[in-house]
């Protein structure tokens, strides 16, 4: 059984006055959680500290949104695995498509942070996902497999054992419209089964991935009970408490095996 997940993607919102208002919102509203599936908030970097002080004895976790994937130096404006580490941060989003589209990182880059996160003991969420203009010319299909050899890249069996895979099609981020649950099951069934030819079976089957682009409260449970949808990573509605939550409660009972 693989653990479902949610993570919230705050993007560039939210202050540390905001930050500290909705996640003690959250705690508030998670007292009866009983832990069925895990959290992940990823505030801007500015935020982390503060939010990992706030989440403590509570059951979310704290992710960042981008990392760098050198490890010091003349890199301005970049911040590294080991500044993440001493924060606390557990995961790390890499090769979100505003990184590839506005910050032209390729997944030869993505690949190199994917590397780096695992080396220093974060959980990569690492997200892939076709254009509009891409699912319109019916080459979905190809660009994923592109986009999975291309991020997973000498990794080994235990490297990916220990990663997140996001699929999120880019047409879907931000924009109000979402990729039908069973699209979405396609995508990560082809995405599974690439992992099974490249490494095994057992890896393929352990593997985590998530959906992302448009969920909110309406779609998260159709999404989230489809048999290849193990969670969400949740942009535009991780950004109040009301919303988010109603989410991770979809996320719980799809989680419940027979639940209609
Ligand atoms: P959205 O963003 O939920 O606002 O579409 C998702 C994401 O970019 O991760």
């Amino acid at each position: 059984m693989r653990r479902k997940i949610i993570a919230g993607n705050w993007k560039m919102n939210k202050d540390i006055r905001e930050t500290a208002t909705l996640i003690n919102e959250l705690k508030e509203r998670l007292k009866d959680f009983k832990n069925e599936v895990d959290i992940v908030l990823c505030p801007p970097f500015p935020s982390l500290v503060v939010a990992k002080s706030l989440i403590k004895d509570t059951p979310m976790k704290l992710g960042a949104q981008n990392m760098s994937q050198h490890d010091e130096g003349a890199f301005t404006g970049e911040v590294s695995a080991k500044m993440l580490t001493s924060i606390g941060c557990e995961y790390v989003i890499l090769g979100h498509s505003e990184r590839r589209q506005y910050f032209k990182e390729t997944d030869e880059i993505v690949n190199a942070k994917v590397k780096k996160a695992l080396k220093t003991r974060f959980t990569p969420i690492v997200c892939i996902g076709e254009t509009l203009e891409e699912r319109e010319a019916g080459i979905t299909d190809r660009i994923i497999t592109t986009q999975i050899k291309g991020v997973l890249h000498e990794l080994s069996s235990t490297d990916v054992e220990k990663i997140i895979i996001a699929y999120e099609p880019v047409w879907a981020i931000g924009t109000g419209k979402y990729a039908t649950p069973d699209q979405a099951n396609q995508v990560h069934r082809l995405i599974r089964k690439l992992v099974g030819q490249h490494y095994s079976c057992p890896v393929a089957e352990t593997l985590i991935i998530q959906y992302g682009g448009s969920v909110n409260s309406q779609n998260a449970y159709a999404l989230l009970s489809q048999p290849e949808i193990d969670g969400a990573l949740v942009g535009g509605a991780s950004l109040t408490s009301d919303a988010f939550m109603r989410i991770i409660q979809a996320c719980v009972e799809a989680s419940i095996p027979n639940h209609s």
